[in-house]
């Protein structure tokens, strides 16, 4: 039975309003349902980068997998960096089927990063010249993409929330294994607390960018657009209160400080008050001018360059049997 959205007989306009109506009841939509252009379009964009993120996301924990400093902590970490890439898979499979229509291939996904037109997670363009910066990473980043992702697992494109509840399942590994990495330094000698204060002290202005500019009363157009289709439901400065309300209080009940005299909380507005990162900065790094940007891309290519055989066997395997 053809649903009201699939009739040929009604308009683009008619269309739409179905299609609205029904993600206002709390409908999903599937990879083969009528979609408006502007709804697959936010949706390549967010998830696109959400997964090559994952994947770039991988590489400065893989720096420490061959100097993590037990067989214990080796294992969780590999296991931790094998994750993201399966993230990435899961959410490349999803991008690749709204990329189809328009005659674009996952292969065209990573030749835009490589090309530097699809961006990836500000925090996967830094250094992590430290164990300490290992279990950070697990601890706030990880803590962080858990808060942007719950508030996606009511997503209306179906495909993108199953892949979220497996990923975010995952993701609360990867926070414990970071905050297990984190209280040990925590709890050591008093060179592993000023390795893990310097780690948090680094990490600091990444981790306020991670959630985006604030809006300051301004909505962009593609949040709008990304709320009324509810892929999204939250604001960037909504989201960053939730995570400094969650790991402000922690930080200092373990003894750490962040760097920034003025922070406090205002108790009539409900949040935390903090010192704005440099938000030109942050432009500069996601456009691929960070510390770490250009080595990662680079190995992320060649990996890819290396791993072609195996793509181009798969694929003449399956023209044969297809
Ligand atoms: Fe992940
Ligand atoms: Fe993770």
């Amino acid at each position: 039975m053809q649903t009201q959205m699939e009739r040929s007989d009604l308009t683009e306009n008619e269309k739409m309003e179905a299609f609205l109506a029904k993600i206002d009841r709390g409908g999903k939509i599937e990879a083969d349902d009528w979609m408006p252009d502007d709804y697959r379009n936010q949706l390549i964009k967010l998830i696109s980068m959400h997964g090559i993120s994952e994947i770039m996301g991988a590489l400065p924990e893989k720096e420490w997998v061959p100097k993590a400093p037990t067989l214990r902590r080796k294992l969780a970490i590999m296991a931790k960096v094998q994750d993201e890439m399966g993230h990435g898979q899961l959410l490349l499979r999803v991008a690749e089927d709204l990329l189809a229509p328009l005659g674009k291939t996952r292969e065209d996904l990573m030749n835009d990063l490589f090309a530097k037109r699809l961006k990836f997670h500000n925090v996967f363009h830094m250094e992590a010249p430290t164990w300490a910066d290992a279990g950070v990473i697990g601890w706030l980043v990880d803590g962080a993409a858990i808060i942007t992702q719950s508030m996606s697992l009511d997503t209306s494109y179906a495909p993108y929330a199953r892949a979220l509840h497996r990923i975010c399942a995952e993701e609360k590994f990867h926070a414990q294994h970071g905050e297990s990495i984190v209280l040990e330094l925590a709890e050591g000698t008093e060179e592993q607390r000023q390795m893990l204060q310097e780690a948090i002290t680094r990490w600091w202005p990444s981790l306020l960018m991670f959630f985006g500019p604030p809006e300051n009363g301004t909505i962009t157009s593609n949040q709008s657009a990304n709320m009324r289709y509810k892929i999204r439901t939250q604001t960037n400065e909504e989201l960053r209160q939730v995570f400094l309300k969650k790991y402000l209080p922690r930080i200092f009940h373990l003894g750490f400080t962040v760097p920034d005299e003025t922070i406090h909380f205002d108790e009539e507005k409900d949040q935390w008050v903090y010192q704005q990162p440099d938000w030109e900065q942050f432009k500069q790094i996601v456009k691929g001018n960070g510390p770490r940007s250009a080595h990662r891309l680079n190995l992320r290519e060649t990996s890819y360059e290396e791993t072609k055989w195996v793509r181009d066997a798969i694929m003449s395997y399956g023209r044969h049997v297809g």
